[in-house]
């Protein structure tokens, strides 16, 4: 079976992936297989940190290396948090801290108007060179309060369209029904098993 070593260290991103490949693949984190460099995320698009990110860590060690960068982006803030999702309320802030900021900045913000897209950009790399890459979106709107304790992130305030439950208030496999991630790997896998990179 072939390996995909995941540039990501994040455990819940790392626990979708392994749920959406299923036994396709042997997924790894490449924390394991190489070394510790801290990878800095200065792009200003998605697709650019996930493509900086792959080719990076792909020069590291051997094999097929996986990187996502995705993130929310909410109209009413015009686009924010964006590329800054993870570390919307400062360099070391929480998830809770990340949703509590957002949720403050949206407080006047009507419920019609809190229209949010996840964005999830994936990029594939191999020996320093971008194989491919994809790039998924899902759409839907934030609450006025957290609900659930599923998932990681913005999860717990974000509710996709054409559902009425937050992704942490979901099972997971329902989350995979409609997620950025899900949709980016729908779309990546069909493309992994017909060029047999691994
Ligand atoms: P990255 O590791 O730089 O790609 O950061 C992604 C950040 O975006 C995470 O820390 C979360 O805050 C947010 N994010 C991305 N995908 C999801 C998701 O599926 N659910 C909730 N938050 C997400």
């Amino acid at each position: 079976m072939p390996t995909l070593h995941l540039a990501s260290t994040n455990p819940h991103k790392l626990k979708e992936f392994a749920r959406l490949f299923g036994s396709a693949f042997i997924l790894t984190s490449v924390q394991h297989t190489s070394s510790s460099t801290q990878w800095l995320e200065d792009g200003s698009t998605f697709m650019d940190n996930s493509i900086k990110k792959a080719v990076f860590y792909s020069k590291l060690g051997s094999g097929l290396v996986l990187a996502d960068d995705s993130g929310l982006c909410v109209a009413a803030l015009g686009g924010e948090p964006g590329v800054h999702s993870a570390r919307y309320a400062g360099p070391e802030a929480s998830d809770a801290e990340n949703r509590s900021l957002l949720l403050a900045r949206l407080a006047r913000v009507p419920e019609e108007a809190r229209e949010a897209t996840f964005i999830c950009a994936l990029a594939l790399a191999r020996d320093g060179k971008l194989l491919t890459t994809v790039e998924a979106t899902c759409p839907g709107r934030i609450t006025a309060f957290p609900g659930g304790s599923e998932g990681f992130g913005y999860d717990p305030i974000f509710v996709p369209s054409g559902a009425t439950a937050t992704f942490a208030q979901m099972p997971p496999a329902e989350k995979d029904r409609y997620s950025h991630r899900a949709r980016a790997v729908a779309q990546l896998l069909p493309i992994l098993l017909t060029k047999r990179w691994g």
